[in-house]
């Protein structure tokens, strides 16, 4: 098989694209390198240049390679600038995925896995979130991930498409540094940037109704997330016809500052935290429930939170290196 995977410069997706050549796989990437780093994607997969709202030159890219299968991760991910950008988040992730749809249905391809995410729960009020919880996205984003997955399963329907959408808890760690995260978008990239500036990390509100009063997460070390992937597209060939919903995660909630207290332990800082205000639309608690992924992929995260920090920090160090 040849799996297409969009977004496969990208953070994830480069991870994806490595774990698929180390299940025996084939692949190529589709990027416009917006975000994407070209030297991310592994030297054996062949980088194609282009945009998901490209149609024709998708078309070209899926029979040119003989595309058997597509991974779809290209998307816009931050949520704060999807608040003030709506417009850009839902041509790039709704009318991208359209077109890339488009694409695929007409030439035949017979496997969609979608990169959704967490977000499309927004401030759910469960202890473990199940995949039938209620939607309720508190941002642009996290809507055009919702619209996404609909898009997505209507097509399924309308056409005999196999599809799965993966919903994507909090993504850490890294394979090997040259591949890590360089986005300083999220908590563990967040601290270490303090820590290496010698600040002091900041804890975003510490009232909310946790045992600690720090938010919790579900931390997902993102080599197993790419092998759900690996273990996903594996199960919609064997298996045609499928529809998936998933949530990909640990099951295990961990607080902010234990997150902290755990990065500071292993990186020697010794700066303690500062608590500032909360920052707004953050929900208390989002830990996934990993049942349904266990049951229908035989898949199950295997790396821990320190696994996660020490490979994050490894990689943090490689693209900051010390002046
Ligand atoms: C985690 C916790 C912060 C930085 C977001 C998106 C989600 C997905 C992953 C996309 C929160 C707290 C953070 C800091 C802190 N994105 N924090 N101090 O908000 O759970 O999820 O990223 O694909 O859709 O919503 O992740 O890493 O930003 O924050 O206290 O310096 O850490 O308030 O409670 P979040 P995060």
């Amino acid at each position: 098989m040849t799996w297409l995977i969009t977004g496969g410069a990208g953070y994830i997706g480069a991870h994806v694209a490595r774990a698929m050549l180390d299940a025996g796989e084939g692949a190529v990437v589709y990027d416009d390198l917006s975000t994407g780093i070209a030297e991310r994607v592994p030297r054996d997969v062949p980088l194609e240049v282009g945009s998901t709202l490209d149609g024709e030159r998708l078309a070209r890219v899926i029979r040119g390679h003989g595309v058997t299968g597509v991974v779809h991760l290209a998307a816009k991910k931050q949520v704060g600038e999807s608040v003030e950008q709506p417009l850009r988040y839902y041509r790039e992730n709704v009318e991208g995925l359209r077109t890339l749809l488009g694409a695929v249905t007409d030439a035949g391809v017979p496997s969609f896995v979608f990169s959704s995410s967490a977000a499309v729960y927004g401030m759910p009020d469960v202890v473990l979130v199940t995949e039938d919880t209620p939607c309720a996205p508190m941002s642009p984003y996290g809507e055009t991930k919702l619209a996404g997955e609909w898009l997505v399963r209507a097509t399924g329907r309308a056409t005999g498409l196999s599809t799965a959408s993966l919903r994507y808890f909090n993504v850490a760690g890294a394979a090997a540094p040259a591949l890590a995260d360089t986005g300083v978008f999220n908590l563990v990239p967040m601290v270490f940037e303090k820590l290496t500036e010698g600040s002091a990390p900041r804890v975003f509100g510490a009232d909310y109704p946790t045992p600690d009063g720090t938010c919790v997460r579900d931390y997902i070390h993102v080599v197993d997330l790419a092998e759900a992937h690996v273990a996903t597209a594996r199960r919609l060939r064997e298996a045609p016809g499928t529809d998936l919903t998933l949530n990909i995660g640990r099951g295990e909630g961990v607080s902010v500052r234990e997150m902290i207290d755990r990065i500071t332990a292993h990186t020697g800082h010794t700066l303690s935290p500062v608590v500032v205000d909360r920052r707004p639309g953050d929900p208390a608690r989002v830990v996934a429930s990993a049942d349904r992924a266990a049951t229908e992929l035989g898949w199950k995260a295997r790396h821990g939170v320190d696994e996660m920090i020490a490979s994050a920090w490894e990689g943090w160090m490689h693209h900051h290196p010390a002046r």
